[in-house]
């Protein structure tokens, strides 16, 4: 039994051929503990303890597709190759036997410097124009050929994903990454039909991402793709001013294949359009929700008193309440809820939260950070 005041928390959800216990998803965290690229039995470990921790659904950190400058460290894990893949296996097989769902964010981080930015990949670095942000060039613009390429390599993760016996699958288009730098006109200046003036001409380049990931996994499993305004490049920046351009951009994705946007904010609380709908307007999953049809999830800074770029630069957080969360589930603003740090430091956070033991919530330590708790 859970709590009473965390029910909404902990009712089933089911889409397609995926079903979760609870509405309770792990967000994907780039943890670069995977030398050559290849997860290990630590990181199997560390699924399978969130597992065992009654998460609802694990979402992976970020793993790449097969492209050459795919990834920007070489702690991070591919999703391709025999090996790589082998040990995904291991991990999903680990979830599998300690009660888990699961899925991989697959990715390509575009011309974004990692978090060693002496390092560079085998190969240019790839983006839809040669620039990071806007007026700083790094690395080469994407040929119609490379793009080809890797919207196929997009579609061969996803097959993977589904023939290793994942539940379901997450794009990562979301922070300013190779898919984040099509949508964004700040990174976009392509005169081909990857390019233009509206968001719907700049979702192009996702839109068939999605479709080859569809047609990849078949029509029953749930496809995720992970979207944000923001960008790490610039953290004001929004790809959707309005109510109807949000909609020119997140319909097209939903046309195309997407059951469930994965809508990141830093704080899941904050209106998406406080000017025009207030303080306590829906959020971004909120109005994807609304304009769109699909499953949402949300996510930001839940159980936690302060936000992940805060603890980036070291700061720790409280655990705080889940009231506001309760209320935004009750009145089914959206239908999932990501929690990143309070479970990457701790993998009972869920166990926890469902006994009311608020006692026994711990800080978060950016310490965690360094090591597969
Ligand atoms: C260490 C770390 C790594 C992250 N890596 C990724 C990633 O690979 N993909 C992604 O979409 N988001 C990534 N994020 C963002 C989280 O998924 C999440 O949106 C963010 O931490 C906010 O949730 P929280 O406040 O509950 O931590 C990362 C966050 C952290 C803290």
């Amino acid at each position: 039994m859970h709590a009473p005041q965390v029910a909404a928390l902990f009712a089933p959800f089911r889409l397609k051929s995926l079903s979760l216990k609870n509405r309770i998803v792990m967000a994907p965290m780039t943890r670069c503990f995977s030398p050559q690229g290849v997860p290990g039995e630590n990181v199997v470990a560390y699924y399978r303890r969130r597992a065992a921790g009654e998460v609802g659904l694990i979402l992976s950190e970020g793993t790449v597709i097969d492209r050459p400058a795919s990834r920007n460290d070489p702690g991070i894990p591919f999703f391709h190759g025999d090996a790589a893949l082998s040990g995904w296996k291991r991990v999903i097989d680990a979830v599998h036997a300690s009660g888990g769902k699961m899925g991989p964010q697959i990715w390509h981080t575009g011309s974004i410097v990692g978090p060693n930015p002496d390092w560079e990949p085998p190969a240019p670095v790839e983006s839809p124009s040669g620039l990071i942000a806007p007026g700083k060039p790094r690395g080469v613009a994407m040929t119609d050929s490379d793009i080809a390429d890797t919207i196929a390599a997009f579609g061969r993760a996803a097959a993977d994903a589904r023939r290793l016996g994942f539940d379901t699958v997450e794009i990562h288009g979301a922070h300013g990454y190779l898919i984040d730098q099509f949508f964004w006109a700040g990174t976009n200046h392509r005169t081909d039909g990857y390019g233009g003036p509206l968001i719907r001409h700049r979702a192009r380049f996702a839109v068939e991402v999605i479709r080859q990931v569809r047609a990849a996994v078949g029509p029953d499993f749930p496809v995720i793709i992970r979207l944000s305004q923001w960008k790490q490049q610039d953290y004001a920046a929004r790809l959707a001013e309005t109510h109807a351009a949000m909609s020119d951009w997140l319909v097209p994705l939903v046309e195309a294949g997407a059951d469930i946007l994965h809508c990141s904010q830093r704080r899941f609380w904050e209106a998406e359009f406080p000017e025009v709908d207030g303080e306590d307007g829906l959020n971004f999953a909120g109005w994807a929700k609304k304009l769109t049809g699909a499953a949402t999830i949300s996510v930001g800074s839940v159980g936690l008193s302060g936000d992940f770029m805060k603890a980036f630069g070291g700061e720790a957080s409280r655990p705080v309440g889940l009231d506001r969360l309760i209320h935004r589930l009750e009145r089914e603003e959206f239908d999932l809820i990501a929690v990143g740090r309070a479970i990457l430091g701790d993998p009972a956070w869920v166990t926890k939260i469902r006994n009311g033991d608020a006692a026994g919530l711990k800080d978060f330590d950016p310490a965690a950070f360094a090591e597969l708790i």
